[in-house]
C-alpha cells in the first residue's frame, strides 16, 4: 500500500503541445480512485507518468512520500494491467502469472505460493493449465490481473481493463474488482471514460477534461453537486436536462425562473450558495429521475417524442416548444403519454442545479 501526491504535473509532447495542464492531486494508503473523462483528455498519459513509461515534462510525482520522477519503472513497486491482455500466447496460464516473479530470481515454491494464492483469489485455479488461445475473454482479463497480483505491487494501475468485455461481463467484473480491493486493499488508479464503471467503483472519482481535473469527489457528491456543467453532463445516464433560464423575480425564500420565451418555469425555494441577481442568465439543470409528468396547465408546456420501456421505469423524451430536449425517467408506467401528446413538466425543486453564464455552480 502506498499514497501517491501529484504536484503541478504537466506533459508536453515534441510537437510542443500541452496534453497535462497542471496536476494536484493526493491519493490516500488504500484508496481505489477512478480517473475518468471523454476519450483523449489526458487519461493514458497521466497514468503512464505514474507508472515511468512516459517522463514528466514538469512537477513532482510522489510516492509513498518519496520523490519519484526519476525512479525506473520496476523500481517503483506498481503493476498495470491495460485494456489488451497482452498474455504470452505460448505459455500456459499458470506460466504467464509467473513470469516476472520467474525473472526477478524467486524459488520454485514461492512462485508456486504466489501463483496458486492468486489464482485462488481470482477463482481461476482450474484454469492453471491452459493456454490464453482457450480462455474467454473474462478469463483471460483474469490472468492478466492476476500477473499483476502475484508482484505484489505497493500500487495498481488500471487502464480501461474492461474495455474489451461484453456488458454482462463487464459488470461481473466489476464487482469481482470491488471485492480484490477490499481484499488486498491495495491502492488503486482505475482509468475509464465510462462513467458508470466510475460511479460503481471508486471510493473518490475524478473528473478530466483536456487535461485538467474538473472535480474531485465521492460519486455520490459528485451526482449530486456537481461544480460545474462539465461535470453535471458527464455523469448520469440518460444526460441531465439543462435550460437557459432567467432568475425572473429574487427573494430571500423564494426564486421564479422563466425560460428565455418568458414561460415559468420554476419557483424555487432552494438557497444557492451565492446569491442570484434578478433578470440575470443561468442554466437549471435537473435529472431525468428529477423531473415529473404534470397537468399541462401546471408546468412547462412541451411535446412528447416517444418513450422508452426500461422494464421497471420508463424514459419520456419530450421536446419544449423552444426545441431544447428534455428526458423524464418514470415509474408511473400506467399513465404513460402518447407520443406527440402535449404534457406538462414540473423540476424537483430541492434538486435542482443551476450553473452561471461561465458553468459554474450557484
Ligand atoms: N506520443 C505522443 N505525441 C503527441 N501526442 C500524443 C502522444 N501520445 C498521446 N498523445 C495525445 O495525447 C492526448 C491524450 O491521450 P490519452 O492520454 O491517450 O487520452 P485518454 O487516455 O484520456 O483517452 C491525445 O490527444 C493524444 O493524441
Ligand atoms: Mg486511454
Amino acid at each position: 500500500m502506498t499514497n501517491v501526491k501529484l504536484q503541478g504535473i504537466r506533459k508536453q509532447y515534441g510537437d510542443g503541445s500541452e496534453i497535462i495542464k497542471g496536476i494536484d492531486l493526493e491519493i490516500q494508503e488504500g484508496e481505489f480512485i477512478v480517473f475518468v473523462g471523454p476519450s483523449g483528455c489526458g487519461k493514458s498519459t497521466l497514468l503512464r507518468m505514474i507508472a515511468g513509461l512516459e517522463e514528466i515534462s514538469a512537477g513532482e510525482l510522489y510516492l509513498g512520500g518519496q520523490l519519484a520522477n526519476e525512479i525506473a519503472p520496476a523500481k517503483r513497486g506498481l503493476a498495470m494491467v491495460f485494456q489488451s491482455y497482452a498474455l504470452y500466447p505460448h505459455m500456459s496460464v499458470f506460466e504467464n502469472m509467473a513470469f516476472s516473479l520467474k525473472m526477478s530470481g524467486q524459488n520454485k515454491s514461492q512462485i508456486e505460493t504466489a501463483v496458486n494464492k492468486a489464482a485462488a483469489i481470482l477463482q481461476i485455479e482450474h484454469l492453471l493449465q491452459r493456454k490464453p488461445k482457450d480462455l474467454s475473454g473474462g478469463q483471460r482479463q483474469r490472468v492478466a490481473i492476476g500477473r499483476a497480483i502475484v508482484r505484489q505491487p505497493k500500487l495498481f494501475l488500471f487502464d480501461e481493463p474492461l474495455s474489451n468485455l461484453d456488458a454482462s461481463l463487464r459488470v461481473q467484473m466489476r464487482i469481482e474488482l470491488s471485492r480484490l480491493h477490499q481484499e488486498l486493499a491495495t491502492t488503486m488508479i482505475y482509468v475509464t471514460h465510462d462513467q458508470v464503471e466510475a460511479m460503481t467503483l471508486g471510493d473518490r472519482i475524478v473528473v478530466f477534461n483536456a487535461g485538467r481535473i474538473e472535480q474531485v469527489g465521492k460519486p455520490l457528491e459528485l451526482y449530486e453537486k456537481p461544480a460545474n456543467l462539465f461535470v453535471a453532463g458527464f455523469l448520469g445516464a440518460p444526460k441531465i436536462n439543462l435550460l437557459s433560464v432567467v432568475a425572473e423575480s429574487v427573494a430571500d425564500d423564494e426564486i421564479v425562473f422563466q425560460n428565455l420565451t418568458g414561460e415559468f418555469v420554476q419557483r424555487s425555494k432552494v438557497n444557492f450558495e451565492r446569491k442570484l441577481q434578478k433578470g440575470a442568465g443561468y442554466t437549471l439543470g435537473c435529472r431525468p429521475e428529477h423531473v415529473s409528468l404534470v397537468d399541462i396547465d401546471q408546468g412547462m408546456k412541451g411535446v412528447c417524442q416517444f418513450v422508452e420501456h426500461l422494464g421497471d421505469s420508463c424514459i419520456v423524451y419530450v421536446g419544449l416548444k423552444d426545441g431544447t430536449a428534455m428526458s423524464v425517467k418514470t415509474q408511473q408506467l400506467h399513465r404513460l403519454p402518447e407520443k406527440g401528446q402535449e404534457v406538462g413538466l414540473a423540476f424537483d425543486s430541492a434538486h435542482t442545479h443551476l450553473f452561471d453564464e461561465a458553468g459554474l455552480r450557484m
